[in-house]
């Protein structure tokens, strides 16, 4: 089988690197990929957006399956692309279409879908420009803190929590006044603060069958302690301890099945990824958001959890036969640690030169920012760099062979946390 996988970052390299074990993977293709996707399958040099390029691509080299890796094709509607060519329309996908990537790609429709299907979320309302006055008398007397949200994509920047009312209007005329974030700050989604400890679930679905996938806790702040700006995401854990399976069965209960139903039942045809964000108050979850595709770094400690043949559930999920599948779930703790350029996630260069990949064996190097130089030596060339995923018996012996795998990589002004997995550690303790 001919598999392109689209995406750039650590996810699509663990990706990469799971599908490229399988013995039904001939030819695999990643675009625009980075040095580490370079060295188990092809790059190709197109954009994730550049649908007419993908389709010359996809059609010249026979590819039977797509693997999309971020949200932004998805949200443009890469499948509905597909659907509607009849050179494409028979290529299996993994990914939803436009109507079903809503869920990320509008705040406002995923908390309204909420509210159809009965899905516990925090309480929400939306305001435009034409309702500012009503919106700033909301914000004004609303419990704090309070969350505000861009309605659209905004690169992971469009949520923000006021601890103050006054900051709160402020916040909202920035965003539909001044259109902080563009278009994607037209509609302000505000709610409900909620208090708990958060985990992330990913479910694979066809659209009528799914699996629940291992779940991870990420560690969005760049500084320790989880301070400082946001970033995309520093490092990851799974399994998470408090989600034990009667937690996990509320989950299903409460919130996997209504959504997939929900989706049915709304003529959604979904295929692909759902990461679910969660926030666990007391025992009881909430959905902070949904995202329409694996998370990043969540993957790279998800993958390597799965000890089946993923292409094999791949396939089925792009074909609609997840119920005759399965998976093996390996009892090994996996940690990622994300190494990125000192300055991220604010300005940071790029193109140095990254040492000491090749002595590390007690751990897997996914590349996120990188690329090969002339001279075959690896530069950094993005925020976030590489992810040091390490498995262990427990929690703390994945940290030590991630942070041991760490500690033999360097280039000039690198950074990472220090703290990945250290509250996991408190909670098993
Ligand atoms: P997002 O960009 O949607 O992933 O949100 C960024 C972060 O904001 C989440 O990971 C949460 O930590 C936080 N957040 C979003 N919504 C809420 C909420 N209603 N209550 C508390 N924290 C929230
Ligand atoms: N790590 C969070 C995300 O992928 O959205």
């Amino acid at each position: 089988m001919n598999i392109l996988v689209l995406g750039s970052g650590g996810r699509e390299h663990a990706f990469s690197w799971k599908i490229a074990q399988s013995s039904r993977c001939e030819n695999l293709f990643i675009a625009p990929g980075n040095a580490g996707t370079a060295q188990i399958g092809t790059n190709v040099d197109i954009k994730v957006n550049d649908f007419e390029a993908i389709k010359s691509f996809v059609l010249q080299n026979d590819i039977d399956l797509v693997v999309v890796g971020p949200e932004d094709p998805l949200v443009n509607g890469i499948r509905d692309f597909f659907e509607g060519d009849e050179n494409l329309s028979k290529i299996l996908m993994v990914g939803p279409g436009r109507a079903g990537a809503e869920l990320e790609g509008s705040k406002d429709f995923s908390k309204k879908f909420m509210e159809r299907h009965g899905i516990p979320t925090a309480r929400s309302r939306t305001f435009t420009l034409d309702n500012l006055e009503e919106g700033l008398n909301y914000v004004s007397s609303h419990p704090t803190p309070v969350v505000l949200k861009a309605d659209g994509l905004a690169a992971g920047k469009g949520v923000i929590i006021s601890e103050t009312n006054e900051h709160a209007r402020e916040t909202l005329k920035e965003m539909l006044v001044d259109a902080k974030f563009g278009n994607a700050s037209s509609r302000v989604v505000i709610e409900q603060f909620l208090k708990g400890i958060e985990l992330s679930i990913f479910v694979l679905t066809d659209g009528r069958n799914y699996k629940i996938l291992p779940e991870a806790k990420d560690y969005k702040r760049i500084g320790e302690n989880d301070s400082g700006l946001n970033t995309g995401g520093m490092g990851a854990v799974s399994p998470v301890p408090f989600a034990d399976d009667e937690f996990i069965s509320k989950v299903e209960e409460r919130i996997i099945r209504p959504t997939i139903n929900g989706l049915t039942s709304e003529g959604i045809d979904y295929k692909g990824f759902l990461f679910i964000g969660l926030m666990n108050m007391d025992g009881d979850p909430y959905v902070i958001e949904y995202n329409v595709r694996m998370g990043d770094p969540e993957t790279q400690v998800v993958l390597p959890r799965i000890e089946s043949d993923l292409l094999d559930l791949l396939i089925a999920t792009a074909n609609g036969s997840l119920d005759q599948t399965d998976f093996q779930l390996s009892d090994q703790a996996a940690t990622t640690v994300v190494m990125v350029s000192g300055g991220y996630p604010e300005s940071y260069e790029k193109g140095k030169e990254i040492t000491g990949i090749e002595n590390v064996q007690e751990s897997t190097v996914f590349h996120a920012g990188t690329k090969v130089a002339e001279n075959d030596s690896i530069l950094t060339n993005g925020g976030r760099v590489l992810a040091i995923t390490g498995r262990g018996d427990s929690v703390a012996k994945a940290l030590e062979n991630s942070y041991n795998g760490v500690a033999k990589i360097s280039w000039s002004e690198e950074y990472h946390r220090g703290d990945i997995g250290q509250d996991i550690l408190k909670l098993l303790n």
